[in-house]
């Protein structure tokens, strides 16, 4: 009878393993230099041999070479705040990178917004066509004040590497109500007499000093307007709000998405016209079920589908939380999904998944896979 518990003991463990194993598998593999693959969640050295180092990142497009941006992390757990700034690479393949240095740089002056141990995360650089201005958009929060200022921080420069000059910080628009797309239900107006909803609650409170600004990206769409989307509202509420024409400000107009449900890490692309959203819940560092949405206008509806990742893990996202959808150049259909694998004991061990985004009709589907390589958006 022991004996039997124990075998079936053993035999529960080595089904866990096995399922655990795609994931797993992947943590021990690196790529070299001749290699033209991605492994989701392997160590990723960079030109230099160094495992790259820009977590809840964005990429740019430009001129033939794809810039990512991300946050540099030290070791430890201390590296979970800005002790250094955000670092840029850049690549022409998607799989080897050059280290091209610290493009926002960390003040020494305590005092500054931009303080040594101050909170930077998931910075997004676009162009501006207008003023041809790289334009950086990123989170955060002062020094000493953990996630309690909830800011958007603004940094430009002329050269896409940098570096840039940080320029301001605030609170989204201060002051405004939300842009109703025709068809908004009653319920998802502001109602600022309503004491027993969160959502409402957090957003009357800060009508004042301006909406709250945590998980952020920016989406700059085809016609050159561009969006901030950040999680809002104590992260209860996603709000989309439009950007300003040079890119460094909001106009005032926004709306708030899928109100109440705590969706952070958001990322936009667009494709056949449809936009397209990912996020995920909100359970700080620890992984959890990612989240999709589509609507036929940024301004909304915005219709929420569930969770795109399929198989094994697909309930954790693999590990990952996303951080930035890459459209492919010259590529029809081809999508990566990019998220972060943290690792807040030791952040700067923290690890990249990228993995295609599959179409089935206007659906999507993200599924694990060990090694794959951009041919896969061909077949
Ligand atoms: C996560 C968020 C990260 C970071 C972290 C801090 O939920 O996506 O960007 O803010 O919380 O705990």
């Amino acid at each position: 009878m022991f004996n039997k518990i124990i075998i079936e003991k053993l035999l529960s463990l080595v089904l866990l393993a096995a399922a655990l194993l795609p994931v797993c598998k992947a943590e021990a593999q690196t790529t070299n230099a001749a290699d033209a693959h991605f492994y989701p969640g392997a160590v990723w050295p960079d030109n230099n041999g160094v495992h790259i180092n820009a977590h809840g990142g964005g990429l740019l497009f430009q001129n033939g070479t794809y810039y990512w941006f991300g946050e540099h992390k030290i070791e430890g757990k201390k590296g979970n705040s800005a002790q250094v700034g955000i670092h840029c690479y850049s690549s022409k393949d998607l799989y080897h990178w050059k280290d091209e240095g610290i493009a926002l740089k960390v003040s020494d002056d305590a005092k500054s917004d931009i303080a040594r141990g101050s909170i930077m995360e998931r910075p997004k650089v676009v162009f501006n066509q207008r003023t041809k201005k790289y334009v950086m958009w990123f989170h955060l929060e002062l020094l000493g004040k953990g996630y309690s200022s909830a800011l958007a921080g603004i940094a430009t420069s002329d050269k896409v590497t940098g570096p840039y000059q940080y320029l301001k910080s605030f609170r989204a628009n201060p002051g405004k109500m939300p842009f109703y797309p025709a068809g908004t239900p009653e319920n998802e107006t502001v109602n600022c007499g309503d004491t027993v909803s969160v959502a409402n609650k957090f957003f009357c409170r800060d009508m004042s000093p301006g909406q709250m600004v945590r998980d952020m990206t920016v989406f700059v769409d085809d016609d050159g307007k561009a969006y901030h989307v950040f999680s809002s509202e104590e992260n209860y509420t996603l709000q989309i709000a439009e950007l300003n024409d040079d890119y460094t400000g909001c106009t005032g107009k926004f709306v708030r998405v899928y109100i109440g449900h705590q969706t952070e890490a958001p990322a936009l692309f667009k494709r056949k016209g449809k936009y397209y959203m990912l996020g995920s819940g909100c359970t700080g560092w620890a992984p959890n079920a990612a989240r999709w949405f589509t609507a036929n206008s940024i301004w909304g509806p915005w219709t929420y589908h569930g969770n795109p990742c399929a198989g094994p893990g697909a309930d954790l996202t693999f590990k990952g939380q996303s951080t930035y959808v890459l459209p492919v150049e010259g590529k029809k259909d081809a999508f990566i999904f990019m998220a972060d694998m943290w690792k807040p004991n030791n952040a700067i061990d923290g690890r990249y998944l990228w993995l295609p985004i599959t179409f089935i009709g206007d659906d999507i589907q993200i599924s694990w896979l060990d090694k794959w390589d951009l041919h896969l958006f061909d077949r």
